[in-house]
């Protein structure tokens, strides 16, 4: 019999945090003030996260204690199971061993809670009782209106316009968990009016609807901002996946030769993959994989720059790669992705190649999402399916060689909210996007200089 789902106690549930920036022998450079161009200080960033959360983005700790308050909700579905997907591992006839971890299981079906939970405590126990955030796909905005709801926080989502038409019910989600919700660009904030203004048909992008969030935060005092991906402490919450997965992996006499995880800011990869990295850092041999879509490539086709994390150049400038903020991504599916920069942390990982990254077409990613959930039952989001699609030529490449590798991947979240996208790739019509090198160039020449 194989053993198919490795599950933890729930007394074994990580009480820390990893920080890998206390491993990194270089760590990326600082994010600098806008206007300034200077490295910003805490102070420049208070009127829009709480102070703990603030230091967390920058401590050299490497453990950071969880609040016994957040283990207390993470115990609604944590710690979450690791999978052996063995029928998934017959259809391909491969001989490697593939285990997921699945985050699916959260209330809000994905990883994202990991980070809302602990974002919602910090702001409440500092007495912010209103938080503005973007969402992408709706997993994020979800997840925090989640959070803020177990805590009595106002939430307010601006959700990109095109996933907000794709995936109606994230937005009956939010309302269920008493979120406010704006499809972005929208007429609330001057950021959305002058894009309308311009382009009434705009399909939205994370960059644009970050600006809005971010809009609403500074103009009401009181309020302060979340952000699903990209910053040190968001990542930094995510690796209880690793921790556990660390675990579990070795309660069944297991280590990982190949780690995979998507990619839209670098939260879920890194949630999973730090912890092993640390491993790596200090010599173990472990190949680390990261997967973008090709409509939005930006670390494989993207500069290592400094850039904003929005479109309207309100944020502080981070050192990543990234394709321009003002690129407008393609209107692929997988929503969660469509974003033109990446964490800074995983940006320096891929630029110190402890981390590859490869860029994976639309189609692929759907036919591999279906193989899923025809062999393991579970309906992948369209984001997840771009790791699935790796491990899939992983899998391949294993049986071509006769190898046997121990391949473990995130399975970020489900895609019981994404059907029409199911709908649609059934129907014949989805497509490729060949890259926008042409969006992309003019997006680039607009990045800002740094002296
Ligand atoms: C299910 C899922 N996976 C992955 C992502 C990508 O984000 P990140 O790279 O921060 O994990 C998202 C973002 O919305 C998501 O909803």
């Amino acid at each position: 019999m194989v053993q198919s789902i490795i599950t933890l106690s729930q007394d074994k549930i990580p009480q820390q945090w990893y920080n890998i920036q206390a491993d990194l022998k270089k760590l990326p450079d600082p994010p600098l003030h806008p206007a300034t161009k200077k490295p910003i200080g805490p102070d420049d960033l208070a009127p829009i996260f709480p102070m703990e959360l603030i230091k967390q983005e920058v401590t050299m700790e490497r453990f950071v204690a969880i609040p016994e308050d957040i283990l207390d909700i993470y115990r609604l579905w944590r710690p979450t199971p690791l999978v052996r997907a063995y029928r998934l591992e017959e259809a391909l006839a491969t001989p490697a061993r593939i285990y997921f971890k699945n985050e699916s299981v959260s209330p809000p079906g994905s990883h994202k809670p990991n980070t809302a939970v602990a974002q919602a405590y910090f702001n409440k126990k500092e007495g912010f009782n209103r938080i503005a955030t973007e969402t992408g796909a709706g997993q994020w905005g979800s997840a925090l209106s989640f959070a803020c709801n177990l805590f009595d926080i106002e939430c307010i989502v601006y959700m990109v316009k095109v996933s907000y038409q794709q995936k109606p019910y994230r937005r009956s989600l939010i309302e269920v968990w008493n979120g406010k919700i704006y499809a972005s660009p929208s007429e609330q904030t001057e950021t959305g009016r002058k894009i309308l203004a311009e382009d009434p048909d705009s399909p939205g992008s994370l960059g644009m609807a970050i600006s809005e969030a971010l809009e609403e935060t500074i103009s009401h005092p009181g309020t302060k901002y979340a952000l699903g991906s990209v910053l040190n402490h968001v990542l930094m919450h995510q690796t209880v996946i690793g921790l556990e997965a660390k675990e579990q992996m070795k309660s069944v006499g297991e280590y990982p030769d190949v780690i995979i995880g998507c990619i839209g800011g670098g939260s879920n990869f890194a949630g999973l993959a730090f912890p092993f990295a640390k491993d790596k850092i200090n010599g173990k041999d472990i190949d680390i994989i990261a997967i973008e879509p090709a409509a939005s490539p930006s670390i494989t086709k993207g500069l290592y720059s400094y850039d904003f994390g929005d479109l309207s150049g309100l944020t502080p400038l981070l050192k990543m790669y990234t394709l321009g903020h003002g690129f407008i991504p393609p209107k692929i599916h997988a929503g969660g992705l469509r974003y033109h920069g990446m964490a800074p942390l995983v940006s320096a990982m891929a630029k110190q190649k402890l981390i590859n990254v490869n860029a994976i077409q639309q189609l692929e990613t759907f036919e591999s999402g279906l193989l899923f959930a025809r062999t393991q039952g579970i309906v992948p989001a369209p984001e997840t399916t771009h790791a699935i699609a790796e491990v899939i030529r992983q899998a391949k490449k294993c049986k071509e060689t006769g190898t046997e590798k121990t391949i473990l991947f995130n399975f970020s979240g489900h895609g019981h909210f994404d059907l029409s996208a199911y709908d649609d790739y059934l129907a014949g019509r989805l497509s490729n996007y060949q890259y926008p090198k042409e969006l992309i160039d003019a997006a680039m020449a607009q990045l800002p200089k740094i002296d």
